[in-house]
Order: C-alpha cells, then structure tokens, then sequence
C-alpha cells in the first residue's frame, strides 16, 4: 500500500523558510513513493490549548487533526526554533491531536506506530537544530517512530528562497533523504506486519 503523510510547517507566517522547506521535504517522500497531504496550519487556527474550550465540545478543527492523523501512517514536520526549542504553535497542535477522540480512546493511540521525519530552518548559522532534538523528543513520547535522518538548515534566507527551493545540493539531498527514510520505516514496519500475521 502507499505510504500517506500529513505535512506541517510549524509557522503561520507567510514568508515561512519552514513553509518553503515543507515542500522540499515533501518532494523527497513523495519521490519515494508516498503520498503527502500538505496542510496549513493557518487554516486551523487552533487556540491555544484550554480544558475549559475542550470540555464545552472539542473545536471542529481539532476533531479535523485528528481524522487527518487518524487517516495517514506518518507525519512531516518543518520547525522553526523559538528560543532554543520547537514553537508553541507546533506544541499546541500535537496537544490537541493528542486529547480524548469522540469514541473516548485516547488520541494518542493516533500517533502510537506511525513514522515521523523532521527538519528546521533558520536564518541564523545552526538552522533550528536544537528545536529537533525537542521535537523529535515530544514525538517520541506520543509513540511516533522519528527516523533517524534529520536536517537544520541554516543562512534560510539565502537558500529558501521559495516554495521547495533549497539552494544547497547536500542540504536538499539531505532533506529528501528524510523522507526517503520515512517511507523505507514505514515499508519494514508493514513487511513485519506481514510477516508475523502469515
Ligand atoms: C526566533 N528565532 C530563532 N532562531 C534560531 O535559530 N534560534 C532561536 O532560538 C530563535 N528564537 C526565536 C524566538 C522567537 C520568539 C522568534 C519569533 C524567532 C528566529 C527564527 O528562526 C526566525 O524568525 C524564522 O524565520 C522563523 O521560522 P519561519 O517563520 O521563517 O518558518
């Protein structure tokens, strides 16, 4: 079966480096055979996290996430780093992926054996790489497989100059080389599946 992958920048801006290294990321799984649903998180305009929201009746937005995670085997995450760590936006969004689904099964069960991919840019010289390792981190503890490739890109402004444009040959094999790998994860994890029903 092909491998589906939700895709997210973690910025709402719209000259997002992240954004633009989204597609690039994209571009590599795609190219390795999965189909990736790309979306905005814009268009999601989650608040921020608040029992109080929840308990009137989770926002239709949220229950939207989570079918989407609910409807694909992996997910594709481009962060920009906040002070050292992954944005609030991106937390935000996996908390309320992560919160009890209508059947009453925890949504975290949505995430628990799928394969993530991670990458960041940045305008400064180490590309957001700290917020990987809190990202990858986070991932990790919902039950995500975060593959072990990941790329920072560093001097954004002078290599992300537009939807899928990475202006550096290793960086761009790099990118897709996680997204490759997402789709190899996910091809072993189904071939043992196979194997242990037969
Ligand atoms: C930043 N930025 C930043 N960059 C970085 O490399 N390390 C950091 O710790 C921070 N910290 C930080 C905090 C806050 C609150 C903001 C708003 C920004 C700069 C950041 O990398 C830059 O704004 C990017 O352009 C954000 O990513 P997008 O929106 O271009 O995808």
């Amino acid at each position: 079966p092909t491998p589906r992958l939700l895709a997210f920048a973690g910025s709402l801006r719209q000259g997002s480096y992240n954004r633009r290294l989204i597609h690039v990321l994209a571009e590599g799984a795609r190219a390795a055979g999965a189909q990736v649903t790309l979306i905005e998180l814009r268009d999601f305009a989650l608040p921020i996290y608040d029992g109080d929201i929840e308990a009137d009746g989770m926002p239709e937005n949220a229950r939207r996430l989570q079918a989407l995670m609910a409807e694909h085997d992996g997910l594709l995450v481009s962060t920009p780093e906040y002070n050292g760590s992954m944005p609030a936006l991106v937390k935000n969004t996996l908390d309320w992926i992560s919160r009890p689904l209508e059947s009453g099964r925890s949504g975290v069960t949505l995430f628990q054996d799928k394969v993530a991919g991670i990458v960041s840019a940045s305008p400064g010289p180490l590309g957001g790489l700290r917020s990987l390792l809190v990202l990858r981190d986070a991932l990790a503890k919902l039950g995500l497989l975060v593959v072990p490739q990941q790329v920072a890109v560093g001097q954004a402004a002078d290599k992300l100059t537009d939807y899928g444009v990475l202006n550096d040959d290793r960086l761009r094999t790099g990118v897709h080389g996680v997204g490759a790998a997402v789709v190899r994860h996910l091809g072993v994890m189904n071939s043992t599946v196979d194997r242990k029903g037969a």
